[in-house]
């Protein structure tokens, strides 16, 4: 890889190599018109995430209730000379979904020489952002930035990377926020990406008590459901619409059968509304889906991995507050 640090783009962002691969640009007005056509009222939770959400989602990590986020942390903090074993020097680290995340700082601080870090992120501008607040923390690691969507395929040597062990990390338990058959489908994908030997280190949140999930889902200062609620706002504000926020409410529930939280915005009365000139009707009770958050047992994670083609070479479980870290080594490829 021809890494060079100090190779300014056109935004004077400071990055080894900056790759942009198109991915489809997503179509907000027939994607939430279709959620609202099914039976059961939908909203595809990618949507969450505009800035507003993107600010509510960081206050939700510091809730109290919202164990995750700091379970990990602390959880990262305990293995430093593992990780150091674990990917060996020359390490290249890959972040699929790469925010301005600490956490990835604490991999990194534990890797002994790494070769180089790529941020990846389907919104260019802020993988970019991401990547150059990590540059300028890392003066000596080049730091590549790589916009694509990473439920998709991907020609890894379009990348160039050097050569050493490739280590994709995938924290905060996103794996969890997609449908069983669509986490099976992220783990195939992100083996793809590997070789023989190299690793996936993922975090993976697990079964507990209902009432802790269903208070991390809906804190008490209702944070959760500001971010639900802000949803409905950018509905209503960019696609015309009239929902009104006055008659729902929103729930999480933990169902131990399908082992997950589930999100909903619940109508508290009837109503009429239009979103982009289409007319819908909402019950009272009834309820239109939002997210889910998946929660596993380490056996219950390890063998999906396994099913995505991944050995279990180590397993953490936070000592107070299940959570787990994965260290998933990529067999050989059949
Ligand atoms: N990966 C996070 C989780 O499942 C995402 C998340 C946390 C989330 N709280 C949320 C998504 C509330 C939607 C709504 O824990």
């Amino acid at each position: 890889m021809s890494i060079a640090r100090s190779l300014k783009d056109a935004d004077g962002v400071d990055l080894a190599f900056y790759k942009d691969l198109h991915p489809p640009l997503s179509d907000f007005k027939s994607d939430i018109l279709d959620g609202l056509s099914r039976p059961q009222k939908s909203i595809s939770p990618k949507y969450l995430y505009d800035r507003a959400g993107s600010a509510l989602f960081d206050e939700i990590t510091r809730q109290p209730e919202y164990y995750p986020t700091r379970t990990e942390l602390a959880l990262l903090d305990t293995l430093g000379a593992q990780l150091t074993a674990l990917a060996g020097p020359g390490a290249v680290v890959i972040e699929p979904g790469a925010g301005s995340s600490i956490k990835v700082r604490k991999l990194i601080d534990a890797l002994d020489h790494p070769a180089c870090y790529v941020g990846m992120d389907i919104s260019g501008e802020h993988v970019k952002a991401a990547c150059a607040s990590l540059s300028a923390d890392y003066p000596r690691l080049p730091v590549g930035a790589v916009c694509h969507d990473f439920t998709a395929p991907l020609e890894m040597a379009a990348l160039d990377l050097p050569p050493g062990k490739r280590i994709i990390f995938f924290p905060g338990s996103t794996i969890g926020n997609f449908d069983l058959s669509d986490a099976l489908g992220v783990l195939k994908n992100f083996h793809s990406w590997l070789r023989p030997g190299d690793a996936l280190f993922i975090g993976a949140d697990l079964r507990k008590d209902a009432s802790i999930l269903e208070a991390a889902y809906d804190d008490a200062a209702r944070i959760t459901a500001a971010f639900n609620y802000n949803l409905v706002r950018r509905i209503n504000r960019e696609l015309d619409g009239s929902l009104n926020l006055d008659r729902l409410t929103y729930k999480a529930h933990w169902n131990p059968y399908r082992s997950r939280v589930e999100m909903f915005l619940v109508a508290t009365q009837d109503q009429c509304f239009t979103v982009a000139g289409k007319t819908f009707t909402l019950r009272e009770s009834e309820t239109i889906h939002t997210e889910n958050s998946h929660k596993f047992t380490p056996g219950t994670f390890i063998d999906l991995a396994a099913r995505a083609g991944f050995i279990s070479k180590q397993v953490w479980v936070h000592e107070k507050t299940p959570y787990s870290l994965h260290w998933l080594e990529c067999c050989e490829k059949t």
